[in-house]
Order: C-alpha cells, then sequence, then structure tokens
C-alpha cells in the first residue's frame, strides 16, 4: 500500500519525495554521469525508494534482512507487470486494513482492496540506471568507502545502538559523498528485553558532527506510515529530514 498503490502516493510523496528532490540537486542530470553515482538505500522495506532511485538513472542498491521484505520486493520488482501494458497494472489486490476494526467510520473501509503496482516496475530508465539489492544484515554486508551517497528513510530508529549506523555510513560514503536522512526516532527496540541505544535528536546529532560528518540540511517533514486514510485515528510523525557530508579529506 505505502510503497506500490496510488493510496500510497501522498505518503510516498512527504517520505521519499525530500529524499529524491536532494539526490536531483546534488547530481543534476546536466552535468553529471548518473550511472556512475552509487546510491544506497539500508532498510529499504518494499524498495519503491531504492527503484524511484534507479529510474532517475543511478546506480541504485538497496539493503533489507526481512525475508518478508525482500520475496514481496523480489516479486513486485521482477515479475509483477514484466512487459505489461499500462492496462495490465495494479492487478494484484490486497486488503490492508482487514484486521482494523476500531475507529471506522464504516466496515467498508475495513474491507478497502488495495490494487498494486502502480506502475510498471519493469520499465527502464532512458538515462540507464542499475539496481541491485543486498539481502542482510546492513552493519554486515558494507566495508568499502564507494557510495556516492546513502539514504535512509524510516531506519535510523531500527537500530539496537544508533551510533553504529552513523559509523558505518560514515565508514562507506567516499570522501565528499551524501548522507540523506528523512525520518523519525521511534526506537525500534525501546521497551523491550533487548539492547536499545535511545538518542534524542540534539545527541545524534552531536554523534553525527563527531563522528565527522559535517551537516548541512536540518529540517523536518511531515509524514504518515502506512496510514488507513479513512481511519478515524490519524498519526503524524514529525521527521528528521537532514543531509550530512563526508568531507573530502578526514583527520586520521
Ligand atoms: C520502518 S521500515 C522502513 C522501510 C522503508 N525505508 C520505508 O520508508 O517504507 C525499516 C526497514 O528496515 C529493515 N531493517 C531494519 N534493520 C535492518 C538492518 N540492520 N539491516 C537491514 N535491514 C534492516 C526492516 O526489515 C524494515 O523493512
Amino acid at each position: 500500500m505505502r510503497d506500490w498503490s496510488d493510496l500510497g502516493e501522498k505518503e510516498r510523496s512527504t517520505s521519499y519525495g525530500p529524499i529524491l528532490d536532494i539526490l536531483n540537486c546534488e547530481f543534476p542530470v546536466e552535468n553529471t554521469n548518473r550511472t556512475d553515482i552509487h546510491v544506497l538505500t539500508p532498510g529499504c522495506g518494499l524498495a519503491r525508494l531504492t527503484w524511484e532511485i534507479f529510474s532517475h538513472g543511478f546506480q541504485s542498491e538497496g539493503c533489507e534482512f526481512s525475508w518478508y521484505m525482500i520475496l514481496t520486493s523480489r516479486f513486485i520488482v521482477n515479475n509483477s507487470a514484466g512487459d505489461a501494458a499500462q492496462s495490465d497494472l495494479a492487478n494484484y489486490r490486497i486488503h490492508p486494513f482487514l484486521h482494523e476494526t476500531s475507529n471506522l467510520l464504516s466496515w467498508q473501509d475495513a474491507l478497502k482492496e488495495v490494487r498494486f503496482p502502480d506502475i510498471n516496475p519493469a520499465e527502464t530508465p532512458e538515462e540507464g540506471g542499475k539496481m541491485s539489492f543486498g539481502a542482510g544484515e546492513f552493519l554486515d554486508l558494507y566495508f568499502e568507502e564507494k557510495w556516492n551517497a546513502v539514504a535512509t528513510c524510516f531506519f535510523i530508529d531500527t537500530a539496537h545502538n544508533v551510533i553504529e549506523y552513523v559509523e558505518k555510513i560514515f565508514q562507506i560514503l567516499k570522501p565528499g559523498g551524501l548522507w540523506i536522512n528523512n525520518g523519525p526516532l521511534m526506537y525500534h527496540f525501546a521497551n523491550t528485553s533487548e539492547m536499545s541505544v535511545e538518542l534524542s535528536w540534539n545527541e545524534l546529532r552531536s554523534v553525527i558532527l563527531l563522528t565527522g560528518f559535517e551537516l548541512e540540511l536540518e529540517d523536518s517533514e511531515k509524514c504518515s506510515y502506512v496510514e488507513n486514510p479513512a481511519s478515524l485515528l490519524t498519526q503524524e510523525f514529525k521527521t528528521i529530514l537532514f543531509t550530512a557530508r563526508k568531507p573530502l579529506s578526514t583527520a586520521t
């Protein structure tokens, strides 16, 4: 629903939209060969952001460790539309709100059918982007300093220790590379028995600077996440949208 349906369009425009705008500004088509620009999206979920980045002509790689996400995104990207004509799109149906029994105006809202995909994921961009996938734990998969940009969306708060993510992103970005983040700090392991380091934005900001990044943009977006637009209960995140650059030369 969020990633591959018409209903998710509004969510995508506030979650992924600012990230794509920043990437487009950072690497303008007029003077960049985008096929040489490597962009990584850790925790890519169902991979729409990864696909959007690819469709803008970049070398785009998504990383994901959940088999539910990996199998579903693989199905959508590789099989859901293929060479289908526009009329064959949106052939698959889900009922994502079926288990909601509260805050309904009408039972029809719980039964709502959502169709996917809204676009043909097999369409390749004129600019010639490439898309790849890293299936596994982000911290264990990437070591090489090869990424021109890392884009994290609703991801950094999935960490047991967010400092490890900051250090990893610094390690794998090329000198001069850009980290773009949009998301909240709803720490996934808070109030569980598992290890959880829960930093405020002010603390995380200091960690980002101490790691060696230069913070460029600090902004906020109002975003929802997998929201039933017809529900009587709505939830909105005031995300932290920031860009942080790895300097061209780093002190050793
Ligand atoms: C909150 S979802 C966000 C998905 C997507 N970025 C979006 O905005 O819809 C976080 C995703 O990160 C994945 N994830 C969490 N920790 C991860 C890790 N350490 N390595 C790889 N994927 C991870 C989860 O499985 C989940 O799909």
